[in-house]
């Protein structure tokens, strides 16, 4: 399977300068690696920057020439087109700015704009309409981690993919994104076992939901940075990860990415 290395910006940086310098720098160290005789593309992630909505075009024009592909952070759940909604951009906005997929769900939106499980459906819902892809993040609380009910929450976020209208079509286009609530931007994160055996159950309940998200990537988010990619990278239950702190550095984006690209091909023998 294909892995991936996605960053998400976030509410960085803060300039459209420091978006040049970082799209351009991750531009030419990526280059300078595909460009290299043994390079394997079949081994190296897809890699994926998702930055602030008012930097999508900007962004997405650096990248053009690359198969480095641009995503969006959110997209509004009022509507998949145009309307009176002051504030909101539309999952076609995003895509016709150059954004081929979208976060829905990261905890960060779900706390601090208290987006409801309608909100998420919608969302995904107006995403696959338009063609953009969608990364689904789900997450345990510290609360629930320390109660050992991190399977039964994560089930319970996943199970909204039930109420999304024609899934079998959608399939190719969605990738989960197991974040722990706890892990985020705290320099903590479990351990590889935790991981896997999280991803396992992950795994099984969506092929439960619709047998074709048995192919759905899962990707580990949370405090993953150029130190700690390894040990994900070498998991054959971890397809790649979501990165936000370290993807604000191009080195260490593009040191993930070694990460899973040298964990594949050991894992491919
Ligand atoms: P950090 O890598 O900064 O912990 O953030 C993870 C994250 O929220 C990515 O979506």
């Amino acid at each position: 399977m294909q892995s991936w290395v996605i960053g998400n910006w976030k509410k960085n940086p803060a300039t459209l300068t420091e978006v040049n310098e970082l799209t351009s720098a991750i531009k030419s160290k990526f280059l300078q690696k595909q460009s290299s005789q043994d390079f394997d593309s079949t081994c190296y992630p897809q890699l994926m920057v998702a930055p602030s909505t008012i930097h999508l075009v900007m962004a997405s024009q650096s990248l053009e020439d690359t198969n480095i592909l641009v995503g969006c952070q959110d997209i509004s759940a009022k509507s998949a087109t145009i309307g009176a909604y002051t504030g909101d951009s539309s999952a076609q906005q995003m895509l016709n700015a150059g954004g081929s997929w979208t976060l829905v769900g990261h905890s960060e939106r779900r706390s601090y704009h208290r987006e409801t499980e309608d909100t998420l459906i919608t969302k995904m819902r107006f995403a696959f309409e338009q063609g953009l892809g969608v990364v689904f993040c789900i997450g345990e609380t510290i609360e629930a981690y320390d109660l050992g009910k991190t399977i039964p929450v994560l089930e319970e976020q996943l199970q909204i993919l039930k109420s999304l209208p024609n899934l079998n079509e959608f399939f190719a286009k969605i990738i989960i994104a197991y974040e722990p609530v706890w892990s985020i931007g705290t320099g903590k994160v479990p351990s590889i076992e935790e991981v896997e055996k999280v991803h396992q159950a992950i795994k099984q309940y969506v092929t439960g939901i619709n047998a074709s998200l048995a192919d759905a990537p899962i990707l580990y988010g949370g405090s993953v940075n150029a130190d700690n990619a390894d040990q994900f990278a070498a998991s054959k239950w971890v397809d790649g990860a979501l990165v936000g702190g370290a993807s604000l550095d191009a080195d260490k984006f593009l040191s993930i990415a070694d990460s899973f690209y040298q964990g594949k091909q050991q894992l491919n023998g």
